[in-house]
């Protein structure tokens, strides 16, 4: 029962600790064990060939989660993709090219702007409309051609925490299948679909830090402000883990691709601003640790996330929280739990209103 929080303290830890089961139901029909099943977008998925470009509308944490899907659509299916927040994509001229999918997400269906870009995008010309949402009886759901519905079950938390990882997993679920009708060969979307099966086993691996995680939190409560950093799929994690932290800690936190760090944030760091660092397992590893280097010359207190193999680890300055080692198309996914987990606990250690933080709604249905 979604009203009720069970053994737990909050709705949002309750639904933080939900995620292996939503995630699977994510899954659940959409893919066999070698192909995504396009069937999931309704009868009308021949859509998908026709696909030539991508423009992605949302909000909030939604519009993190459409970041993250821009570099798989161009990565997977090589197409064009463009991101942007509903409240700018309404009020401006939009040049739509031939073939262009109009996808919306979010959790609620009823965010004013959001439906306010899906209403004029449907006088633009695109191929058509797909919402990624939470919530069957949406207003968005109805007015939006397809959907694909994100299966989270009700989130309560006003910090969104299921409802951006499922969507996420819808993302990766409909960037493979416009993939596949780009060119992605059979073996590659086998290999993809293998790893999104692991996927709530890496999620329930990556809960299993949550007291080591509360014991780091105790450190943050005295900090004013926080520094993210990120590069490739990682940086949208860093822009949705410095979200959750003032959203309820009310600690001021900002997110920056790594490599900006000179082009301004680096003027910032001293003893006083914790920088949290997401690593990823890929050829960007070399780099981000050159990014940590200099934030390390600059007696910064670095909170590292990352697999254990990058050979990193707690060192005088550098607080280490191991994340399971996973496919790298999972890793944006993998690493947004341990982020939830801190803001969660700093907010408890700070005793603010976890569930309602102050001046924010769950939906904002009005401008
Ligand atoms: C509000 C909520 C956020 C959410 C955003 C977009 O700001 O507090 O958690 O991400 O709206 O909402 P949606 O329902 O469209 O995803």
């Amino acid at each position: 029962d979604a009203t009720d929080k069970g053994e737990f303290r909050h709705y949002m830890m309750k639904e933080i600790y939900e995620q292996p089961k939503v995630i699977s139901a994510c899954l659940d029909g959409r893919i066999s064990e070698t192909k995504v099943l396009t069937s999931c977008f309704g009868a009308e998925s021949g859509f998908l060939k026709d696909i030539e470009n991508v423009h992605i509308v949302a909000c909030g944490t939604s519009y993190h989660a459409g970041m993250v899907a821009k570099y798989w659509i161009e990565d997977l299916a090589g197409l064009p993709c463009s991101v942007e927040v509903a409240s700018e994509y309404r009020y401006r001229k939009v040049a739509v090219p031939k073939n262009t999918l109009f996808l919306t997400l979010s959790q609620s269906g009823e965010t004013a702007d959001t439906l306010a870009a899906l209403r004029m995008a449907k006088e633009l010309g695109y191929l058509t409309t797909l919402a990624i949402c939470n919530v069957p009886s949406s207003t968005l759901v109805r007015e939006s051609a397809l959907t694909l519905l994100t299966n989270a079950g009700p989130e309560i938390g006003v910090a969104s925490t299921k409802a951006f990882t499922t969507q996420l997993t819808a993302l990766l679920i409909t960037s493979v299948a416009i993939a596949v009708e780009n060119g992605l060969s059979a073996e590659k979307e086998q290999e993809l679909v293998q790893a999104m099966r692991s996927l709530p086993a890496y999620v329930s691996d990556a809960l299993s830090q949550d007291a080591h995680i509360k014991v780091v939190a105790d450190r943050f409560a005295n900090k004013h402000n926080a520094l993210f950093l990120g590069r490739g799929t990682m940086f949208p994690i860093a822009l949705e883990g410095s979200l959750k932290l003032k959203e309820i800690s009310y600690i001021h936190a900002e997110a920056y691709p790594a490599g900006e760090l000179k082009h301004g944030p680096l003027a910032l760091v001293d003893e006083d601003m914790p920088i949290i660092a997401l690593v990823p397992h890929n050829d960007m590893l070399d780099k981000l640790k050159s990014n940590l280097q200099e934030v390390a010359a600059r007696g910064g207190e670095l909170y590292v996330f990352a697999d254990k193999d990058t050979d990193l680890n707690n060192e005088e300055n550098i607080t280490f929280t191991e994340v399971p080692k996973v496919d790298s198309i999972l890793e944006p996914i993998v690493h947004t739990i341990p982020l939830q987990l801190l803001s969660y606990h700093v907010a408890v250690v700070k005793g603010t209103d976890v569930d309602q933080p102050r001046n924010l709604a769950k939906s904002v249905t009005v401008e």
